[in-house]
């Protein structure tokens, strides 16, 4: 089993459902008193949209993008209420807090869902699966990620919809150049046994944490490194705790947004028309971001004075994917030979 740290789940839950609550009576209380200014007027619908990045990725633009849209076009009649950086809800508790109604939207990594029971999104997850952010448009734009969103109703979610992240690079306090290199490291990983074993598969040893955790875990030297995307790296600051990053693009972090049905159903169908709408532009103006801060996170991780960025050569990124490679007939069966059957003929596909 991979060492997994974990904070008082029921404690945090209890203490961020009463945050949650607190803000939606303020709101009714502002409504009340009649003399609340418009920004606190009680709104015909509240939408609260949880994420544990920081609001300057792309998913946090994402999410700022369709607060505003969703503003414009109703008038004020809905609030989308956006709540950042794991501030409401952490990776550990976000998916119990939608089902029990205290947040309405999400927007997790496709590596948070394995373990709600949807191991088939942990095919996102497989090292050097996809080369680049074309290939994994057409599996999530296309019929299979169609029926990934619907599969989302097996585990109480509507999936809305699918949105670029970018690939992973891996940073420690040593370049990662070789699998040698991976040996006795700690590193963490999301709570997917895909990424468990792919560290395994390099040679480190894979911590699980919450994504909130992890810049404190590397500070205090609970783990020795990480994998991140480029905006996730330099937004959680982990240039001040990691000395070196080697880009390794050795695997895919993306997301979906969901919500849950009892909410969506309620919603009328001009509402639930709007959001939609403004939900898919808003992934659309998230996905074109993605790529666009990823090349500016690059440049600027370059600069960076106190931090050695390496690049690989064909053959060190061969041997890396060589050792991860067993991982793939490893994982065939939980994430579904069909499916990867599917997903890479659909990679394959270059059309
Ligand atoms: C995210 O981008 O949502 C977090 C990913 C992670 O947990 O590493």
């Amino acid at each position: 089993m991979p060492h997994r740290v974990r904070p008082d789940r029921a404690r945090a839950l209890r203490r961020r459902l009463l945050l949650a609550g607190g803000l939606a009576s303020l709101a009714g209380l502002a409504a009340l008193g009649g003399a609340a200014p418009a920004r606190a007027a009680r709104p015909e619908l509240l939408v609260r949209f949880s994420h544990v990045v920081a609001s300057g990725t792309p998913k946090g633009q994402m999410a700022l993008h369709f607060q505003r849209l969703v503003a414009e076009r109703s008038a004020g009649r809905i609030r989308v209420e956006v709540y950042p950086d794991s501030q409401l809800y952490g990776d550990e508790d976000e998916l119990e807090a939608l089902k029990l109604g205290a947040v309405e939207l999400l927007a997790p990594s496709l590596s948070k869902f394995g373990q709600a029971g949807l191991p088939e999104f942990e095919v996102f997850d497989l090292p050097f699966l996809f080369d680049d952010l074309a290939q994994v448009r057409r599996v999530t734009q296309g019929p299979v990620g169609r029926r990934l969103l619907e599969r989302l109703a097996h585990q109480q979610m509507v999936g809305l919809g699918f949105m670029d992240g970018s690939f992973k690079q891996m940073s420690a306090n040593r370049p990662l150049r070789a699998p040698a290199d991976f040996k006795g490291l700690r590193l963490r990983v999301q709570a997917s046994r895909v990424l468990v074993a792919q560290m395994r598969a390099l040679g480190a040893e894979p911590v699980v944490l919450p994504f909130g955790e992890t810049r404190r875990a590397l500070a205090r030297r609970v783990v020795d490194g990480a994998e991140n995307p480029l905006s996730n790296f330099l937004t959680q600051g982990l240039q001040a705790v990691q000395t070196d990053l080697t880009l390794t693009h050795h695997g895919y972090l993306g997301y979906a947004v969901v919500s849950h049905p009892r909410f969506w159903t309620s919603l009328s169908a001009p509402n639930r028309e709007l959001l939609q709408q403004a939900l898919a532009e808003s992934l659309e103006f998230g996905s074109r971001l993605s790529a666009e801060l990823d090349r500016q996170a690059l440049a600027q991780v370059l600069q960076l004075p106190h931090l050695r960025v390496h690049a690989l050569s064909g053959l060190e990124r061969a041997a890396l994917q060589q050792a991860a490679q067993a991982v793939h007939q490893s994982f065939e069966q939980r994430v579904g030979h069909g499916l990867l059957a599917e997903v890479r003929l659909t990679i394959a596909a270059n059309i």
